[in-house]
């Protein structure tokens, strides 16, 4: 699928563009060719081993990790696809520090005369979650600011993301968002928001589809990261879209109760603690209106996977510096809505097929290969 551009994002020399086909080119030969054949390898070589051993067969997913781990091929396969990983960094990392400049002007001029708002507290203390680790080997993570006012990290995320998805996130990377959208629109015809808030909204890649959704409504976004807000801004106003991003923590904000009518956040809840979800959640609850809704886009539960399929997923927990993956998924999502204040007879569970992802490259979604399906799962609740 061919990217969407806007005044903000960064670009590529010949010699830059060439250097990230090739890392697209052997990410996608790694997630289809050789990450599938580990599949053959746990079958015939380290089940039956792991079985003599133990005197049962791998249970759940860390049982399949410990029996893939002695196994060469799996070992080889971990390695190549941790390299594509930091290459992908590298080079594009490399890219944004040489236009930096002129990304910080660009910027500046798009902001001039916004009409959404940015809001940034360079007094928030920021959660060990978010600084003990580069999350998914980003350097710097989300939160480093490399200059006054700087917007690398938001730069560097938005042109790695659609190399990391291969294009399979659409133009704009805003898949998860428009699959929410479209699922929302179909269970609840009638229901328009007044108010939105997009929790853990990175660039506001999944946060701009409800603009045009729902015409008319105010549309918020909070983040932790500094760089990823002011580029979020900036490229939000660069497509014309009307968003107001804030630096807040999604675990206490500061918006009055019952502020919102639709609480969404996609792929957040994986980069937080297990101690962060619950607060997180207590706080949708908090900010939301009787009868709002609030929907979280996240990997299934491990208890709905077979243990190979949760072991591809659980992948990154152990070798690509995702940390709380692991732990996040463990969780019962329906007794974390409950605790939260959510009633049990509201709460919504919902498996929506992608509405670009599989179209694009259906040989990367079955079992065996990247351990996901082509669908995104939902989990929340109406109040
Ligand atoms: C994987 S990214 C989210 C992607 C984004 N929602 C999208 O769909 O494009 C996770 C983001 O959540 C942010 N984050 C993590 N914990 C947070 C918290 N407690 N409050 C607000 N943002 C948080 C991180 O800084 C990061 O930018």
């Amino acid at each position: 699928m061919q990217r969407g551009v806007h005044d903000v994002l960064p670009t590529a020399t010949h010699d830059e563009a060439s250097r990230e086909s090739f890392v697209v080119a052997l990410k996608s030969h790694v997630a289809t060719e050789v990450t599938g054949g580990n599949r053959l390898f746990f079958d015939t070589v380290a089940a039956p081993e792991f079985k003599r051993r133990h005197g049962y067969a791998p249970r759940n997913r860390s049982d399949v990790r410990r029996a893939m781990n002695p196994v060469p091929y799996y070992q080889m396969s971990s390695s190549l696809k941790r390299t594509t990983q930091e290459l992908m960094w590298d080079y594009v990392g490399s890219s944004v520090e040489r236009q930096l400049p002129a990304l910080l002007d660009r910027a500046k001029q798009v902001t001039a005369s916004p009409k959404g708002s940015l809001h940034l507290d360079a007094d928030l203390p920021l959660p060990r979650y978010l600084t003990a680790v580069d999350i998914h080997c980003m350097p710097g993570n989300y939160t480093t600011d490399l200059v006054d006012g700087d917007v690398f990290a938001g730069a560097l995320y938005d042109r790695s993301v659609y190399l990391f998805a291969m294009g399979g996130l659409g133009a704009y990377n805003d898949d998860v968002g428009r699959t929410l959208i479209t699922a929302l629109k179909e269970k609840f015809p009638r229901f328009h928001p007044r108010r939105i808030l997009d929790l853990g909204c990175a660039v506001g890649h999944s946060t701009l589809p409800y603009c045009d959704a729902f015409p008319g409504s105010e549309v918020h976004a909070v983040e932790l990261g500094a760089p990823m807000l002011r580029y979020a801004h900036a490229r939000a106003e660069a497509l014309g879209k009307h968003v107001h991003f804030s630096q807040q923590n999604a675990e206490r904000t500061n918006y009055p109760d019952g502020h919102f009518d639709l609480i969404v956040s996609h792929i957040l809840f994986h980069e937080t603690s297990s101690k962060a979800v619950p607060r997180i959640l207590k706080e949708c609850h908090r900010l939301l209106a009787p009868g709002g809704i609030t929907l979280h886009c996240e990997g299934p539960p491990w208890n709905r996977m077979s243990p190979y399929e949760a072991s591809i997923l659980d992948w990154d927990t152990h070798y690509n510096a995702e940390p709380y993956i692991g732990q996040v998924h463990d969780e019962d999502p329906k007794h974390l809505m409950t605790a939260a204040g959510f009633s049990p007879s509201q709460y919504l569970d919902l498996s929506v097929p992608s509405v670009t992802m599989s179209r694009y490259f259906p040989q990367l979604f079955s079992e065996g290969n990247n351990g996901i399906d082509g669908t995104w799962w939902y989990f929340g609740a109406s109040k």
